[in-house]
């Protein structure tokens, strides 16, 4: 089963990640947890380019490298594992793209969908947790996270971007309800994570 967590940048889905991988190891399942953009050789260096505030990269650039990193990953990683009927927890995955570069950074939706088919080979969550919480919130908590480095060229995007990131992700709950769960974030760790438990 192929499980991805969506949400702005210190929304607390890595948090609800590893919540979740104890509670499915605990019950003997035999778990995979990654993040994207990474998790193969490729994609970690294209995370390192990506995230780095060395270079300017276009828009147009971004989406082709965050897309490069994903279709690496699916055919190494997540493909095999789904075969094997393994669980695979994924911090972020291709509703990233579509909220990030198509909502944020304003590209053509239809070259981000079609970046987003060749990138995922047609392999989709059954589900994805979209953790939902106001700017203000989430850079609180990333602010408060022990040893946290200077933000990355992603986080200085500004509020406006993650504003529209976030609209984006909540047009995605709209128009893909089946799969996108949508869970009030601004709780505490452990009633998140009761919801996401009870859902599954
Ligand atoms: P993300 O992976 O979305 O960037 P993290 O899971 O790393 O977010 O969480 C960002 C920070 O917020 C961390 O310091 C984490 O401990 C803290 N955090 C996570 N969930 C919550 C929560 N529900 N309430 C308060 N702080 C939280
Ligand atoms: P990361 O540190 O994993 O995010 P977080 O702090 O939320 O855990 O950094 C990944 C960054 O890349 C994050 O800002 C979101 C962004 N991103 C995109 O813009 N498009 C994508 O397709 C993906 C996977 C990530």
């Amino acid at each position: 089963m192929f499980i991805s967590f969506e949400g702005i940048d210190g929304s607390g889905k890595s948090t609800q990640l590893s919540l979740l991988r104890d509670v499915l190891e605990a019950k003997g399942h035999s778990v995979i947890t990654i993040r994207e953009p990474g998790a193969t050789l490729l994609s970690e260096s294209i995370r390192e380019i990506l995230l780095s505030n060395k270079q300017t990269i276009t828009s147009t650039a971004e989406l082709l490298l965050f897309s490069s990193a994903r279709t690496q990953l699916v055919e190494m990683i997540i493909e095999p594992a789904l075969r094997d009927g393994k669980y695979i927890l994924c911090d972020r995955y291709v509703d990233s793209t579509t909220a990030y570069q198509g909502y944020g950074r304003q590209l053509n939706m239809e070259h981000v969908e079609l970046c987003n088919k060749i990138a995922t080979r047609g392999v989709m969550p059954h589900v994805t947790f979209f953790i939902d919480v106001a700017y203000e919130q989430a850079q609180q908590r990333m602010q408060f996270t022990p040893g946290s480095a200077e933000p990355d060229r992603m986080e200085r995007s500004g509020r406006e971007f993650f504003e529209r990131v976030r609209e984006g992700y909540l047009a995605i709950a709209k128009s893909d309800p089946q799969r996108f769960v949508v869970i009030d974030g601004h709780r505490n760790r452990e009633e998140i994570h009761a919801d996401i438990v009870a859902y599954l």
